[in-house]
């Protein structure tokens, strides 16, 4: 059968894909953050998945005003690089796995949760730039990537209470899978960041590390805090952080198993308008 084995948490800042892409990795601004992922990209060599089962956001490219799904699930063979202003990113493109994404599909909307169906979606810096801070700079990405997109871009956004809850459809489905499957799931997005209005450049390091510690030790407190408190605490685009309770709640731990061991943890600020946060999770063997 399928099975979660881990699970990698990471903001996605654009700026970050950027540095990568026009070689800035060693310049001051940037080194301390690259840094903080040397671990990760051995880790990860050391734990290499088949599958990634990618939570993150779109922002805006491959949906819009006029369409607008809260759960979308990419189903497709293969995920083109979109063009967010300044050509799709130098990056290889990414290669989906319809079968174990329709099985997914198939087994979460039946146990009551509502997914969109994607078969053609161009993927943004949501998705790429996770791949890039954990893999470095391939000619192909290393394992197949389904491409999971929540809408945390405009109101009304899932709670994290649901997004828990969907984790848990999440990992009821992979370990139906027939298939013996190596799969990770990563949420991504976050951590306090505000884009716009008068608290642009908002960073709050104290509720940042408090939703770390939660992550970790108390997850399903955690689910119960509600989206006035990621605005207020986080920033209007810290409500990205509900993201991370869907890969949370894919872990063994909260289906009754053992807890989860710290693989790695890391904080720092600033990237660009964001405080970046990282946190690597093994389910034991
Ligand atoms: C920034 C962060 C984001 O999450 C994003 O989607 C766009 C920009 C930033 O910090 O610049
Ligand atoms: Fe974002």
């Amino acid at each position: 059968m399928a099975r979660i084995t881990a699970s990698v948490y990471t903001s996605h800042v654009p700026a970050i894909g950027a540095a990568i892409d026009h070689g800035k990795t060693h310049e001051p601004y940037w080194q301390p953050l690259f840094a903080g992922y040397e671990f990760s990209k051995q880790w990860l060599r050391e734990h290499m998945p088949d599958v990634v089962f990618l939570v993150y956001n779109d922002h805006a490219t491959a949906f819009s005003l006029e369409l607008i799904p809260t759960f979308a699930i990419g189903t497709a063979a293969r995920f083109p690089i979109a063009d967010e202003g300044w050509g799709p990113r130098p990056v290889p493109e990414v290669v989906g796995h319809p079968e174990l994404a329709s099985h997914i599909a198939q087994s979460v909307i039946q146990d009551d949760f509502d997914l969109t169906i994607v078969n053609r979606m161009e993927v943004d810096h949501g998705l790429t730039v996770p791949l890039s801070l954990m893999c470095g700079q391939p000619t192909e990405w290393p394992f197949k990537v389904i491409p999971f997109a929540v809408n945390v871009v405009q109101y009304p956004v899932p709670s994290g209470r649901r997004c828990f809850a969907l984790g848990q459809a999440i990992r009821r489905a992979v370990e139906r899978f027939d298939e013996d499957l190596n799969v990770q799931i990563w949420g991504t997005g976050g951590m306090s960041h505000q884009l716009q209005g008068p608290r642009a450049g908002l960073i709050n390091r104290e509720w940042d590390n408090r939703f770390l510690d939660r992550l970790i030790d108390d997850p399903a407190g955690l689910a119960e805090v509600p989206h006035v408190e990621y605005v207020r605490e986080a920033g209007s685009e810290g409500i990205e952080l509900v993201m991370w309770l869907i890969a949370r709640g894919a872990m063994a731990d909260v289906a009754g198993g053992p807890k989860p061991r710290v693989a790695h943890r890391f904080y720092h600020v600033p990237a660009s308008n964001t405080a970046v946060g990282h946190l690597i999770l093994e389910n034991a063997a």
